[in-house]
């Protein structure tokens, strides 16, 4: 079926003159903002915390973002207290005002796209225009959550003669939104909304490195009109309060989007069940992906190398949907990999705020560390053929590209989150396609072929969530392209997509004897 275009919001232009002169007075405004402290809202009040920790800069870490109180156990438990004390009300709010709430939240955020877009550059090392689609991406969740809201309150009739049928939705009570950091905004916009929309209290607890940019988020959630008690933002410790309130009794749904390890731990944990817990907790986790691009013989190797390019260097490497394994037929193999080398190699490095730049650090030293272990794991499992220079100062990684990857490699089979790439050789199509699957996730891939049947075996037999046919395999679009993944890149039906508030709800049946 036609489902009528939804109208996504335009990312900016910045070839237009005025749009690069209003990104520069948002970056003068929210550099005079750093090195503020942010304090978790719970129960509608800023509360101050004992830990306090810096969010720095990625391309800079001697500048401080800002200073965020994490929450302790106690104060994760008085935010659950006021979730609970705010869920009969909420739930009993229509869901035209709760559509009101995210469409004004909307509305905020498309005033104040630059400086979000600069909050971003700063905070996680996200280059502009990447950011500035990343803001579009968390306006158009909060514009389709609420009408995907509206289209299931009308519910179901099953009627017969003499008895009626009414298939309705209720919420389930208390959603807790684990984010990441790499969509600092999006994500954890797009679960929260979706989380509040389908009228459930909701804590959120963004990953520690990005919590700047989640409180800007929290402020215009507020501003929009959500009630005390019914949002909070509760910044913490994964391990101590985001599993604290994993664990929770009262916990009824978990929306996690993160790394492997993570989401199965909480998987895991979830199903257990706690002292005076009346339900079985609903766990959506969202999780990584080794995607892969396959090149075939007739593929428009101009098309191939700019795909591969930017999917694999986008915010060097570190998108869920990042291509970290190009398969290429042995007839166009070297031809792919000496273009793909040169194009790589004219890509800018440098801070993420420079106009100019293409390649951005990576999150943090944590992350540097260990991809550049990756690299040197790669030198002993495959042959090198190219590693950038990156800048000393800052958390870079150099784009790095090996060759004659064994398909079996640990750079071709784990999931690196950097820019990092394994060409791995195919002698065919059909082993092509077996390469691709053969790792134990599922989460985006893509073809560049002009082959008819390869088009349709891949449409057919590529294993992922999102399959990306002659384009990159990244950049999701809300609606257009419904989000996720299986296997062990993933749980839970696809975001921005028509089922996935479904899994924020109870489904209920009425029937009445006439
Ligand atoms: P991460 O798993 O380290 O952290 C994610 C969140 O989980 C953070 O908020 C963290 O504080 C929290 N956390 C950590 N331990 C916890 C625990 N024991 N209990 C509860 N919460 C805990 O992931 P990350 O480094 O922030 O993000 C990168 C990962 O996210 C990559 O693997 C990437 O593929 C994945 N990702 C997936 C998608 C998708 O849609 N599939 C999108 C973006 C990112
Ligand atoms: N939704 C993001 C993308 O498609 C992760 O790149």
């Amino acid at each position: 079926t036609y489902n009528s275009p939804f109208p996504n919001v335009p990312d900016t232009d910045y070839a237009e003159v005025e749009a690069r002169a209003r990104s520069q007075q948002a970056f003068e405004k929210v550099r005079q903002q750093l090195g503020k402290t942010y304090f978790p809202i719970i129960n509608g009040k800023f509360e101050p915390t004992a830990e306090i920790i810096d969010s720095v800069n990625p391309s800079n870490p001697t500048e401080i973002i800002g200073k965020v109180g994490l929450i302790s156990i106690e104060q994760a438990e008085q935010a659950m207290q006021a979730a609970k004390a705010a869920f009969p009300k909420w739930k009993a709010t229509p869901v035209s005002q709760r559509a009101a709430i995210l469409r004004r939240a909307g509305e905020l955020m498309t005033q104040r796209r630059d400086e979000l877009a600069a909050w971003i550059v700063l905070e996680v090392g996200k280059p502009l225009v990447e950011a500035d689609a990343e803001v579009s991406e968390a306006i158009d969740f909060c514009n389709y959550y609420a009408s995907e809201m509206e289209r299931l309150d009308l519910g179901s009739s099953y009627d017969v003669l003499g008895e009626t049928n009414r298939y309705t939705y209720q919420p389930r009570g208390i959603a807790v939104v684990i984010s990441p950091w790499n969509f600092p905004l999006a994500i954890a916009a797009g679960m929260t909304v979706a989380a509040l929309v389908t009228g459930n209290c909701t804590l959120l607890k963004p990953a520690e490195v990005s919590t700047v940019i989640a409180a800007k988020f929290a402020e215009i959630l507020l501003e929009a009109g959500i009630p005390a008690g019914v949002f909070q933002y509760v910044p913490g410790k994964g391990s101590k309060a985001g599993a604290y309130l994993v664990q929770h009794p009262e916990t009824h749904l978990i929306a996690f989007t993160g790394s492997q390890e993570v989401g199965c731990w909480i998987y895991a944990n979830a199903a257990i069940l706690q002292p005076k817990q009346k339900h079985l907790k609903r766990v959506i986790a969202e999780m990584g992906g080794k995607n892969g691009l396959i090149v075939d013989e007739s593929a428009d190797l101009d098309q191939a190398v700019a795909g591969a390019v930017h999917s694999a260097f986008g915010y060097s490497g570190q998108k869920c949907s990042a291509c970290s394994r190009v398969i290429v037929l042995d007839a166009v193999y070297d031809k792919f990999v000496t273009r793909f080398v040169e194009a790589t190699r004219s890509l800018n490095i440098g801070m993420a705020e420079l106009p100019s730049t293409q390649v951005g650090p990576v999150i943090d030293d944590k992350a540097q560390a260990k991809i550049k272990e990756y690299i040197a794991i790669g030198k002993e499992e495959a042959e090198l053929a190219l590693e950038m220079i990156a800048p000393e100062t800052g958390y870079f990684v150099p784009p790095t590209i090996f060759k004659n990857v064994p398909h079996t490699a640990q750079i071709a089979q784990e999931e690196i989150f950097g820019p990092v790439v394994a060409v791995i050789r195919a002698s065919d199509f059909e082993e092509a396609l077996e390469i691709a699957n053969g790792t134990n996730y599922a989460l985006t891939g893509g073809l560049y072929s002009r082959t008819p049947s390869h088009i349709q075996e891949a449409q057919e037999r590529f294993e992922v969530g999102n399959l990306y046919i002659n384009r990159g395999i990244t950049g999701a679009i809300v609606s257009r392209q419904p989000f996720g993944g299986f296997k062990l890149s993933g749980v839970g039906s696809k975001a921005g997509g028509p089922d996935y508030l479904l899994q924020f709800l109870e489904p209920k049946v009425i029937t009445e004897n006439i």
